[in-house]
């Protein structure tokens, strides 16, 4: 005999205000196809007053999701919604996965698991050296500071514009982080072997200052969160003076892999095929 849940759909979401933007439908719907799953994966645009009732209705099984992703506004409060946020969101204080388990909410972050999958795939050596130098402490940074510490950097400069946030962030990460301020950047790119930009500088058309990259470790990794666009001003420089490069498309597309699973059951796979598939994305809605 058939049971009901059988034939039921699993249905996921991305909660964010606004939510147009997001990639993740295209992301989630092309695992879908490819794994021939009946799923289906949903934007929701959810105001600020308007997330805590959602959650609630998606805790008592009102809504027909199994769970979904949280992005801006909302990692915060989908943190403190959660009836069990594990251990990496709790150090963030954000997370951006959620699921439903026997009538429970989980709560992850796959911020930074996105980050260390993409230069695994892309520059599998990158992780030999311990010292890394991350420039900017806003969201975005905490969740590659914690990833990197958990990786084994022993030595992670955190250059930051405004040197109190970097030291907000080095206080919760620990010895391993140390706080410094912009005047500090040159000396702090000595012997490095890793630099990675998480700032807005050179997003979509934004001015970045010219950096000098001569002073990293001979085999260093440059990489940027920023993916629009592609090539970033700070990955265009590093390669123009030799450097080995990584953009940021692929923390994107490896953040989602756990979600997928999750509430669909398969482990999916970042494919050349997906990656493309957004970049033609990114072309057509530039
Ligand atoms: P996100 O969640 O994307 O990290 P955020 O929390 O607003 O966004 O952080 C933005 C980061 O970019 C910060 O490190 C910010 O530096 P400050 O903490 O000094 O504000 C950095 N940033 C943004 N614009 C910048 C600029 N023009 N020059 C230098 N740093 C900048």
């Amino acid at each position: 005999m058939r049971d009901s849940r059988e034939t039921k759909v699993n249905t996921a979401f991305v909660a964010g205000y606004p939510i147009r933007h997001s990639r993740s439908p295209l992301i989630h719907g092309h695992w879908l196809r490819t794994h021939g799953l009946d799923g289906a994966y949903l934007r929701q645009e959810i105001t600020p007053a308007d997330f805590a009732p959602f959650i609630a209705g998606l805790k008592r099984g009102e809504s027909s999701f199994v769970g979904g992703n949280v992005t801006i506004p909302h990692k915060e409060q989908a943190l403190l919604l959660a009836d069990h946020p594990d251990e990496l969101s709790r150090e963030l204080g954000a997370a951006n996965t959620l699921w439903l388990e026997e009538g429970r909410l989980l709560a992850t972050n796959t911020d930074g698991y996105g980050f260390v999958s993409n230069l695994d795939q892309r520059a599998p050596e990158w992780d030999q050296g311990a010292t890394a130098l991350v420039l900017g402490a806003g969201g975005a940074s905490r969740a590659v500071v914690q990833a990197l510490r958990d990786r084994g950097f022993r030595d992670i400069r955190l250059v930051n514009r405004t040197v109190s946030r970097a030291r907000e962030l080095a206080d919760r990460f620990g010895a391993s982080v140390e706080p410094l301020g912009f005047e500090d950047l040159e000396d702090a790119m000595d012997g490095a072997n890793l630099f990675v930009n998480t700032t807005s500088l050179g997003m979509e058309g934004a001015a970045a200052p010219e950096l000098d990259f001569s002073g990293l470790a001979a085999d260093a990794i440059v990489t940027d969160i920023v993916y629009v666009p592609l090539e970033t001003p700070f990955l265009q420089q590093a390669r123009s003076q030799g450097r080995a490069t990584v953009d940021g498309l692929g923390m994107l597309l490896h953040q989602a892999v756990p979600g997928f699973e999750k509430w669909f059951g398969v482990r999916p796979e970042v494919t050349d095929a997906l990656r493309q598939m957004v970049i033609d994305d990114m072309a057509e809605h530039a």
